[in-house]
C-alpha cells in the first residue's frame, strides 16, 4: 500500500481536493483567505496551509454571525468578542473596519441569504513551531456556509442532556473563542454515546457552566429567568442579547425577574423550564436533565416566549442588522 504513495503534481492535488468534496456533502458557499487575497467559492479550494498555526498548535481564535433574509445579524457584538478573543490569544487582527467589510464582501460574494459566518484568525505560517515565525503574517479567513442543522424534535419535543464527565475550561479559556474545542467536542460525542442530545459543563463549586457551543438559562417556579455569571464561561452574543430584550417580557408579565447569578446545579434542574442558546441553535428547550425531568417535562412557556423575542430581533431588531449587498 505505502508504495502506491508517489509525489503528485499540482494538477493531482486539485483533482484530490475536488474528489474529496464530490464525495461528501458540503455546503459550503464563499471562502476568504487572507493567505489566498481573495475569495473562492469552489469548496475544493477552501483549504489553509498546514504550517499555518491555528492547523498544528491550535493558535487562532473564531466567531460565528448569522445571515437571516439577506442581513447580517448582530455583527458588532461578535465583533467585539472576536477582538477580545485576539488580545488574550496575543494574536494581530485586521482593523474592525476591514475585517467588517471582508465579511460583508465576502457575504455577498457568496449569494446566500440564509445562512452562517463563521471567521478565524490565526497566527499565520512560516514554522512548526509554538510561537509563530518571526516572519509570520497574521492571517483571517471567512467562511460562509449553510449553517448547523439541529432536528425539529428539539424545538417540538426538547432536548434531553447529561452532565458530561469533562472537565469545565479554566475561566481564561472559557471566555475566549479560540480554536481550542477539544473539551466542547468530547463532551457532544459522549452525549451522543449516550443516546442525548448534549452535555452541560459544571463548575468546580457546583454550579451550572455552559452547554458544548451554546449557553443554558432557567426559568424558576416563581417565574424568574436565570442565568450563570459570564467570568466562566463564554459570553453569548445571543443570551447577552435576549437578556437585554427580556425586560419586555417582564412588562407583559410573562416572567417577574431576570438575575445573572451562580445556579447551583441541584436548583437548576428543579426548574420549571431550561433553554439552551446560542447563534447556531437559538432557543431551544431543554425536558430531561440527567435522571431528572424538568418541570412538566415538555416545552414551556418562557421558552417560546424567548425564541420569539429572538426571531423578531433577527428579522427586525434596531440596529442590529446589516443589508448584504448582493
Ligand atoms: C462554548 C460556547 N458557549 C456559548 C456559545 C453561544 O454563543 P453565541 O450566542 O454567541 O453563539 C457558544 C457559541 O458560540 C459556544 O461555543
Amino acid at each position: 500500500m505505502a508504495e502506491s504513495i508517489g509525489v503528485l503534481t499540482r494538477e493531482d492535488v486539485l483533482d484530490s481536493l475536488k474528489n474529496l468534496r464530490q464525495a461528501q456533502e458540503v455546503d459550503y458557499s464563499a471562502f476568504y483567505s487572507s493567505h489566498l487575497g481573495g475569495v473562492v467559492t469552489d469548496p475544493a479550494l477552501m483549504v489553509i496551509p498546514f504550517d499555518d498555526h491555528m492547523v498544528h498548535r491550535g493558535h487562532g481564535i473564531f466567531d460565528t454571525a448569522a445571515i437571516i433574509e439577506g442581513k447580517i445579524y448582530d455583527l458588532e457584538n461578535h465583533l467585539d468578542r472576536f477582538i477580545r478573543s485576539a488580545e488574550a490569544s496575543k494574536l494581530e487582527l485586521p482593523s474592525r473596519e476591514e475585517m467588517r467589510e471582508i465579511v460583508i464582501r465576502t457575504s455577498a460574494l457568496s449569494g446566500r441569504r440564509e445562512g452562517s459566518i463563521r471567521y478565524w484568525a490565526s497566527s499565520g505560517t512560516g514554522n512548526l513551531g509554538l510561537i509563530p515565525a518571526g516572519d509570520a503574517k497574521p492571517a483571517f479567513f471567512v467562511m460562509i456556509f449553510g449553517g448547523l442543522d439541529y432536528p425539529e424534535r428539539y424545538y417540538a419535543e426538547g432536548m434531553r442532556v447529561m452532565t458530561t464527565t469533562y472537565p469545565i475550561k479554566p475561566p481564561l479559556y472559557a471566555v475566549t473563542k479560540s480554536t481550542n474545542y477539544l473539551p466542547n467536542t468530547l463532551m457532544q460525542m459522549e452525549a451522543k454515546e449516550h443516546g442525548l442530545d448534549n452535555g452541560i459543563f459544571v463548575d468546580e463549586a457546583g454550579n451550572v457552566g455552559e452547554g458544548s457551543n451554546m449557553n443554558c438559562a432557567f426559568v424558576t417556579a416563581g417565574g424568574v429567568l436565570r442565568h450563570p455569571r459570564f467570568e466562566n464561561i463564554l459570553s453569548g452574543c445571543t443570551v447577552k442579547r435576549l437578556l437585554e430584550l427580556a425586560s419586555r417580557l417582564v412588562d407583559q408579565g410573562v416572567i417577574k425577574d431576570v438575575v445573572v447569578d451562580d445556579i447551583p446545579v441541584a436548583e437548576a434542574k428543579a426548574s420549571a423550564e431550561m433553554m439552551l442558546i446560542g447563534s447556531s441553535i437559538y432557543v431551544a428547550p431543554v425536558t430531561q436533565w440527567d435522571d431528572q425531568v424538568i418541570g412538566d417535562g415538555k416545552p414551556g412557556p418562557v421558552t417560546k416566549a424567548m425564541r420569539e423575542l429572538l426571531e423578531e430581533d433577527m428579522r427586525s431588531g434596531e440596529g442590529m442588522l446589516i443589508d448584504v449587498p448582493y
